[in-house]
């Protein structure tokens, strides 16, 4: 909800005070999966763009337009924490002759803000500092920029149109918003379709490499925490992309990162053992899948990084990964949190009734109910099954046949599946609070397109009007 800052907010606030307070040091218990990750697999995207690494990307952008300007150029930092890196870019100008910069820090906790005071009062350049003690959600800028960094902070914001409109309008026409912040999910969740491929390597992990640090558990599940249950730890984090692109014209443009964040991440990442070639090849396997799963559009990226500006430029991108396609469409999540390619509409929801769910991918079942020969979901029983009420049709040019039912693997029905609308009683018995693939096999399909029956290039069986699980 934009801008809706709703009961929880002072709590929310309070909640990230309390987080960050004691917080010297933000960057360093990273795990060493994460940096192998980072120099296998973002080092050479960097490269390809001439991104020298994010820090210099920054002091490039503010030494250049410092180079140009006839006065010194301003430089905002927004969630600045205790401000090293941004003393940093400082230092680093200094280095070259660039001295015309001043920082505005701009950051919620007192406690940071205090040492980001003392840090600059000890290396001599607080006369070159504004701090600005404040609530991204609600400041309002007082000055023009020249700079503006959103690196890990975007992520926290809840009321982005807010913050983006003061971004935008006291932007220089030269001037250049720097983002390095997090895009996925809210609360860092993953979407469905993610969740499945992380899902589906979890089953294969060892135990040691599911430890989880927080709880010292070994997690069975992988545990998709919601980091914003309480907090502004992802909020919007979903938001952060499509509503930039709504107030600000991107010239770069790099989003990485998906399917292998829950291994390089704080809370299984320090599981793998680099000096282990196993544990290695793995991470590197994962993080090629993840790379492909990103070139092909099936899952999208949860990190970015890229340049902004208030009036189009020409952009540069990594491969194909153009904002648009980096955009997740976050309309096709179904309540159940699985996905669906038609907005509101969950095949499982509607195909499947009485006592039992289904509870992931269904297979071989499409969203205008056909069905392929083979078809298989996950089902989840609500009570006891003892029928199976199956609703088919075939229209007159499908052949038919008989249809075979198993769950999990095991032979439980046959039914003889004519034309038109028919409807039979199949006993099939299944406890309740069972979850097991219900699998439909037709010993019949035709391909329309193939055989001179229409133009669908589907190779289908029948349509699947219901399954209804009944008890006695
Ligand atoms: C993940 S930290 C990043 C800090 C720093 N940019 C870095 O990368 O080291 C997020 C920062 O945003 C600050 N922050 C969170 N909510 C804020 C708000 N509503 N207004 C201003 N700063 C906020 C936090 O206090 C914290 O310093």
């Amino acid at each position: 909800m934009p801008g809706d800052r709703g009961f929880d907010y002072d709590q929310r606030l309070a909640k990230e005070r309390e987080t960050f307070a004691g917080q010297h040091e933000l960057h360093l218990d990273l795990p060493p999966s994460a940096h192998h990750w980072s120099a296998r697999h973002l080092r050479p995207k960097f490269d390809a763009l001439g991104i020298p690494g994010i820090d210099e990307l920054i002091i490039g952008e503010i030494r250049d337009r410092a180079r140009r300007a006839k006065r010194d150029v301003v430089v905002l930092s927004l969630g600045s924490g205790n401000g090293d890196q941004e003393l940093g870019w400082l230092r680093a100008l200094a280095e070259t002759g660039d001295v015309g910069v001043r920082l505005r820090l701009l950051e919620l906790n007192p406690d940071m803000q205090d040492r980001a005071r003392e840090a600059a009062r000890a290396q001599g350049v607080e006369d070159r500092v504004e701090f600005i003690l404040g609530d991204f959600n609600t400041w309002r800028a007082d000055a023009g920029h020249d700079v503006v960094v959103g690196f890990h902070a975007l992520h926290h914001v809840l009321d982005l149109e807010h913050l983006y409109g003061q971004i935008r309008d006291s932007l220089d026409p030269d001037g250049v918003l720097v983002v390095h912040d997090m895009i996925g999910r809210n609360g860092h969740r993953r979407w469905p379709e993610a969740l499945e491929v992380v899902e589906r390597i979890w089953a294969t992990l060892p135990p040691r490499l599911r430890r989880n640090a927080v709880t010292g558990e070994i997690d069975e599940q992988f545990d998709d925490l919601d980091c914003a249950v309480d907090s502004f730890e992802g909020i919007r984090a979903q938001d952060v992309l499509p509503v930039l692109l709504d107030y600000l014209h991107p010239s770069l443009f790099l989003g990485y990162a998906n399917v292998v964040d829950p291994f390089t991440d704080r809370i299984y990442g320090h599981n793998f053992d680099l000096s282990d070639p196993g544990d290695r090849a793995l991470l590197d396997h994962i993080g090629d899948l993840d790379d492909s799963l990103i070139d092909l559009g099936i899952v999208t990226p949860t990190h970015l990084t890229a340049l902004f500006h208030p009036a189009p430029q020409p952009l540069r991108v990594y491969g194909n990964r153009t904002p648009e396609r980096s955009v997740r469409d976050t309309s096709l999540v179904d309540p159940a949190g699985r996905v669906s390619f038609r907005p509101n509409t969950f095949p499982g929801e509607r195909l499947v009734s009485g006592g039992g769910l289904v509870v992931g991918r269904m297979n071989g079942l499409y969203d205008d109910g056909w069905a392929a020969a083979s078809a298989e979901f996950p089902l989840l029983t609500t009570a006891e099954v003892r029928r199976v009420r199956l609703r088919t049709y075939l229209p007159d040019w499908m052949p038919g046949g008989t249809m075979a039912i198993s769950l999990d693997g095991v032979p439980v029905a046959k039914a003889e599946v004519g034309r038109g609308l028919v409807e039979q009683d199949l006993p099939v018995s299944i406890e309740a609070h069972r979850t097991l693939r219900f699998v439909l096999d037709a010993d019949w399909s035709v391909n329309p397109a193939g055989t001179g029956l229409g133009s669908d290039r589907r190779t289908l069986a029948y349509i699947l009007v219901g399954l209804e699980l009944l008890g006695d």
